[in-house]
């Protein structure tokens, strides 16, 4: 079957599903601890999708042109028995590129299983190489050492390449541009730095708060020479850059500088079961519902094509027009990052 494609002519190539909301962190730009406290409640059992259900509409996905499936969360590892699931999606004919983005804090544990599974790679989110502030940042004090463990076991076990994620924050990370770029240079993980982005509603974005690629890759190039590399594949979020002396690569996604909407292609499934067509969308299209209510695969299929038939979402580039000058961008609902899981 040909890959169905939305109004604007992008093809469904990635999916993108979130397994849990909870997490081990409270990162302030994403599940800041003074609401995620302890009587915080998170989605109950019966409402997420089983592991059955996520097989079963990964499947329609894939036979409607998806070909790479990432894994995310809040914590993907602290859904009950990942591994079991991993294994399921790793048999889905016509599926080349099965990945997870975690923050690794429990990935030293579970790497061996997630790659007997069949996992290929894996993402691992790092804002900072300097201990004082990777604590303040994960928002529970949280040391870094398990993390590094964490990516060195998936390392040992053949989760490669690791790409290793970092938001930059102005005022709050920006000092680890360098140190984070000197720590994985001469290895083969690929640190990526990314632009903060004014995803949900809780992270109190602002463009001053922005970091630009452009900026980050003048900061590294200053110290260790740069140039650019062309992507891996079409529609790549991040811009590639290799160190002139041969030490390696490193990535920018300028999500906010440089909107890359023309080219998505991704759709993501959350823990209940919403088809969102869009990071930056208002809610999703429930795909449980009819599937509990006994929806045959066919019907769900013509859904999920109808969905992405219509799909017209450019947030990022239609973002400029929404910012004033001040650097604040119009109010608006949004599905929170933790239940999409970027
Ligand atoms: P590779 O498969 O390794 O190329 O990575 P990826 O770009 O698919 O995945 P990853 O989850 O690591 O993406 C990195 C970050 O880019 C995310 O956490 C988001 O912050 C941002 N990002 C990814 N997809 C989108 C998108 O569709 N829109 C926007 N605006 N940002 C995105
Ligand atoms: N802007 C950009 N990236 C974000 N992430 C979480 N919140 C934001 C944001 N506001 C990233 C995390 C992780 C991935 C799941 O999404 O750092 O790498
Ligand atoms: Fe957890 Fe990732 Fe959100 Fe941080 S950004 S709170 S690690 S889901
Ligand atoms: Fe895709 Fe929406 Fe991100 Fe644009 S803003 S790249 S349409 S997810």
């Amino acid at each position: 079957m040909n890959a169905a494609t939305d109004s604007r002519d992008r093809p469904l190539h990635d999916l993108r599903i979130s397994v849990t909301d909870r997490c081990n962190f409270r990162c302030p730009y994403c599940m800041p601890v003074e609401i995620f406290g302890e009587h915080y409640e998170f989605m109950k059992r019966p409402d997420l999708l089983t592991f059955e259900e996520i097989e079963r509409l990964a499947r329609l996905f894939v036979e409607l042109g998806v070909e790479k499936i990432r894994i995310t969360g809040g914590e993907p590892l602290l859904r009950h028995q990942l591994p079991k699931l991993i294994e399921r999606l790793a048999l889905l004919e016509g599926l080349r590129d099965l990945t997870l983005t975690t923050n690794g804090f429990l990935l030293e544990k579970h790497a061996q299983d997630l790659r007997d599974a069949g996992l290929q790679r894996i993402t691992v989110s790092l804002d900072s190489h300097d201990e004082a502030v990777f604590q303040q940042m994960n928002g529970r004090k949280f040391e870094m050492a398990p993390v590094l463990a964490g990516i060195r076991a998936a390392e040992a076990v053949g989760l490669t390449p690791i790409k290793l994620n970092c938001v930059v924050q102005r005022g709050v990370n920006e000092g680890s541009i360098l140190g984070l770029a000197k720590m994985w240079k001469g290895s083969a993980h690929i640190v990526r730095f990314i632009e903060f982005m004014d995803v949900g509603t809780l992270n109190h974005w602002e463009l001053g708060r922005v970091v630009t690629s452009r900026e980050v890759v003048e900061r590294i190039d200053a110290e260790f020479p740069l140039e650019p590399v062309g992507p891996s594949y079409r529609g790549e979020v991040a811009s590639r850059w290799r160190y002139k002396d041969g030490s390696g690569e490193i990535g920018v996604i300028s999500s906010v500088s440089q909107p890359f909407c023309g080219s998505c292609t991704r759709a993501r499934l959350t823990l209940d079961g919403s088809l969102v067509t869009c990071l930056f969308a208002t809610g999703g299209i429930d795909l449980r519902g009819p599937m509990r209510d006994g929806a045959s695969d066919s019907e769900l299929r013509e859904q999920i094509a109808g969905v992405w038939k219509v799909r017209a979402d450019r947030y990022s580039e239609e973002r400029s027009a929404n910012t004033d000058l001040d650097g604040h961008v119009k109010p608006r609902a949004k599905i929170e990052m933790y239940h999409i899981g970027g």
